[in-house]
């Protein structure tokens, strides 16, 4: 007799129901590393949700509208798989809200590790029916982030290559 790990009415919701995934994060801007973890993520789920979402200890360079635009421009031909939204609340909170099951965050090197780890596990505590999946970022962005981005193109830095040519022309605008 084989045994039951996973209940039957599991399997059956799965067929009925799509997966969701939370993206968060404060996207000032979205880079190629965080489109990389995108595409990766909707390999796993059926639909991902890019939530831009208040990190206190940041004050972003972009309005949330701007920072909303280049996500969506990014993602203009795929509208039945990416939702882009914003919440003021609890990550959890929202993941729920949307009948998603699981936040998706990528690690980029072993520095992420326990802030991630942290933030995993008080999510948990906070709502037990929400999982973090951790994608490891693609070699290449492992040592890019948006404020090491940001200020290069402070500088006149040539950030072609590390975020999509919409947001280097923003960075250029903003930083004229
Ligand atoms: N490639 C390249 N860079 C990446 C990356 C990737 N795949 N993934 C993350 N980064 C960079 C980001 O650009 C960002 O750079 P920055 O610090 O220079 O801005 C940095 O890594 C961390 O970014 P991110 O993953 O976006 O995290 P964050 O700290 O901006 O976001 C929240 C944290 C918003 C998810 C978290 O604060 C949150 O959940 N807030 C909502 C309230 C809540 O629920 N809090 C938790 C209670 S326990």
């Amino acid at each position: 007799m084989p045994e039951k790990h996973v209940p039957k009415e599991t399997c059956q919701s799965r067929k009925q129901h799509p997966s969701i995934a939370v993206y968060p994060g404060t996207f000032d801007p979205i880079t190629n590393g965080h489109i990389d973890i995108i595409k990766r993520a909707l390999q796993l789920f059926d639909k991902i949700i890019i939530v831009i979402a208040i990190n206190v200890e940041k004050k972003p360079l972009f309005t949330l509208e701007e920072r909303i635009d280049m996500i969506n421009t990014c993602f203009a031909n795929s509208s039945d798989c990416i939702e882009v939204d914003m919440t003021d609340g609890l990550i959890v909170d929202y993941t729920i809200s949307k009948n998603a099951k699981a936040i998706v965050r990528g690690l980029r090197a072993v520095s992420d590790f326990d802030y991630e780890f942290q933030l995993a596990l008080m999510n948990r505590k906070l709502e037990r029916r929400v999982e973090t999946v951790f994608l490891m970022t693609g070699f290449r962005w492992i040592f890019i982030s948006s404020s090491i981005i940001k200020d290069a193109a402070k500088h006149n830095g040539d950030v072609s290559g590390v975020v999509p040519a919409h947001v280097k022309a923003a960075l250029k605008k903003k930083f004229s």
